[in-house]
């Protein structure tokens, strides 16, 4: 089925929790995983061993939030943040005011293209209402920011000038032959719509329900809401899932492209990697990949799962058992 074929482990990568307040609250911070690629010819590698595998690889580059690191190699790209008419000295989102920002990203989103040959680019803008809708906002304080605001017709829209942001940047990627995936938010913030392709729905909740307005839309979704394999939920959850159990037309249903395993950082670091994914994101590979009708029943898919579990004990992965048991080779790490 054309649905399935667009499955994707995604680890999101942040530099640093851009907001200040995400810290405080810990609420809307997703800890990090920090992957520093420092060279292009690792980059290569990743995308060269990958290739052998059948993975392609696509990077996110999140803006305007998550990008305090791109700041600190780029004058005026981030956006200065006042008390008043006095800069505090500390820096905010990206600055959707200056044209010197379209010219960076367009720089930028061109080099990586010219390193990552898919034709898929991750483009963000999750958490984005945080600017938007908190007194904290970096955006607002900024008297520059509401003076082009009011010269471009936003008043005090913030979500208008997230939205004005993020299709110039959808904008750069088509001008670059690339396709654009964004999380759901910049879907929600009824950013114009027709310059998106791709909305990745995440949030839990009625994740169907968000998967039937954006193919009602006419965009294509990645669904990624329930396969977040750092809950504490056991195989069987994350098999139980059906992506297509929306109302809507075959139309919609094809535009359902995939499915995406997420891990967040906060509870998972190299000792537990392992045996978090696997064999989990296994049952949720085999939900994304086989046939549904040949994959509604959990009781014919637990031995299937759990031999596979074996085989992975086997090539030495740590995969967690399933259930009590036991394989043929165990693993020997201690
Ligand atoms: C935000 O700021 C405005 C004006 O300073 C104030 O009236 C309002 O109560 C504040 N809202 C919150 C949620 O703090
Ligand atoms: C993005 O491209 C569309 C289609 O070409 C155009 O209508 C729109 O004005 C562009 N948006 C921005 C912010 O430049
Ligand atoms: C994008 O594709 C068009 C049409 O094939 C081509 O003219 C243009 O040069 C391409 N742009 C880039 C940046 O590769
Ligand atoms: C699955 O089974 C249903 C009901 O028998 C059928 O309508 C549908 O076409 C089948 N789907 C596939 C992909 O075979």
């Amino acid at each position: 089925m054309a649905y399935n074929k667009f499955n994707v482990f995604h680890w999101h990568i942040v530099d640093d929790p851009s907001f200040p307040f995400q810290s405080l609250t810990g609420k809307y911070w997703k800890g990090t995983f920090i992957l520093t690629i420092l060279l292009l010819s690792d980059v290569r590698k990743v995308i060269s061993y990958a290739r052998m595998r059948g993975i392609r690889v696509l990077p996110e580059f999140d803006s305007p939030g998550h990008t305090k690191s791109w700041g600190q190699g780029q004058p005026d790209l981030l956006t200065p943040c006042y008390t008043g008419n006095t800069p505090t000295g500390s820096v905010g989102p990206v600055n959707p005011a200056l044209p010197s920002t379209y010219k960076f990203m367009w720089a930028l989103l061109k080099e990586v293209t010219s390193v990552f040959p898919d034709s898929y680019i991750h483009l963000g803008g999750d958490e984005a209402n945080k600017i938007s809708d908190t007194n904290q906002s970096f955006w607002k304080s900024n008297p520059d920011i509401r003076t082009f605001m009011q010269k471009m017709g936003f008043g005090t829209d913030f979500a208008k000038l997230e939205g004005f942001y993020i299709e110039n940047i959808v904008n750069i990627t088509s001008a670059l032959n690339k396709t654009s995936i964004v999380w759901q938010e910049v879907f929600d913030n009824h950013i114009q719509r027709s310059s998106l392709s791709v909305v990745e729905v995440w949030k839990a909740g009625c994740y169907l329900c968000k998967v039937r307005k954006v193919t009602k839309a006419r965009l294509r979704v990645i669904l990624a809401a329930p396969w977040y394999l750092d809950q504490p939920h056991n195989w069987a959850h994350y098999y139980n899932v059906w992506p297509l159990a929306f109302k809507g037309t075959e139309e919609q249903k094809k535009l359902v492209i995939g499915g995406e395993a997420c891990m967040w950082g906060e509870y998972v670091d190299a000792s537990n990697l392992a045996p978090r994914l696997w064999p989990r994101a296994s049952a949720t590979a085999e939900r994304l990949w086989s046939d549904e009708n040949q994959t509604n029943s959990l009781d014919k898919a637990f031995p299937r799962l759990n031999e596979f579990r074996c085989r992975l004990l086997r090539r030495g992965i740590q995969a967690e058992p399933l259930s009590v048991g036991h394989c043929k080779y165990e693993y020997e790490g201690i």
